[in-house]
């Protein structure tokens, strides 16, 4: 396996000094988490293009925005426009996912699907295949600071077999509750890359806590 990636997600981080909060940890980090809420998918708001857009002016940083929204399909051009490159979206939302994956492509982004914790597994497997990345969820989306759900490394656990199996291109992240008591559970069941909120952002040390998990995550 290739070394473990970090997202930082900056819902934990401070929106006042947000620009600064993200040029703190560019060169540890190995992309960005956005968390776009609508408060219809999830019962929580959080951010949407204009933060997207002023963020890719003063960073380089791969930006990956997973869009906790009930329509995402209808927003891949200006997620494009703002400066996104990577959208996952729920499938609960899209049983069915092909037709926004095909439109995600088409605009340049990358693709990826999500799964919250109560969905089997079974809905996601027969589109791994469309994505670049697949997001297993272990907490129940919407917040940050909640705990790790141990529980859904069996499904972390089938894609790492899946994608080996068939050879394909597509990471697997794990987000929600990581921490470096949690990162090595969701390393050793497959996942490339963790997303982390409070356990960066949250600390007095944002690069430190970014080394202390790598360091947990080393198998
Ligand atoms: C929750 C979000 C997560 C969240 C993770 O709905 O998708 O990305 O920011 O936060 P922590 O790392 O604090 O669990
Ligand atoms: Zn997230």
């Amino acid at each position: 396996m290739d070394p473990v990636k970090i997202f930082p997600s900056i819902l934990a981080a401070d929106f006042a000094r947000l620009g600064d909060e993200v040029a703190n940890v560019a060169a540890v980090v190995d992309g960005l988490h956005i968390d776009v809420m609508d408060g219809h998918f999830v019962p929580n708001i959080t951010m949407g293009f204009p933060i997207i857009e002023s963020l890719r002016a003063v960073t380089d940083l791969y930006f990956d925005c997973h869009m906790m929204t009930t329509n995402p399909d209808v927003f891949v051009n200006d997620l494009a426009k703002a400066g996104g490159q990577l959208m996952s979206v729920h499938i609960e939302v899209f049983p069915n996912p092909r037709h926004v994956a095909a439109s995600a492509r088409e605009t340049g982004l990358d693709f990826g699907l999500v799964i919250s914790p109560p969905t089997p597994i079974e809905a996601l497997e027969p589109y791994v295949g469309l994505c670049s990345q697949v997001l297993v969820m272990t907490v129940n989306p919407g917040f940050g600071g909640q705990s790790f759900m141990a529980d859904m490394m069996a499904k972390v656990e089938r894609l790492r077999a899946l994608v080996d199996r068939e050879g394909l291109d597509v990471q697997i992240q794990v987000d929600g509750g990581i921490t470096v008591d949690t990162a090595s559970e969701a390393r050793d069941a497959g996942a490339d890359v963790l997303v982390a909120g409070t356990a960066v952002f949250r600390q007095a040390d944002p690069v430190g806590a970014v080394a202390a998990l790598r360091a947990a995550a080393r198998p």
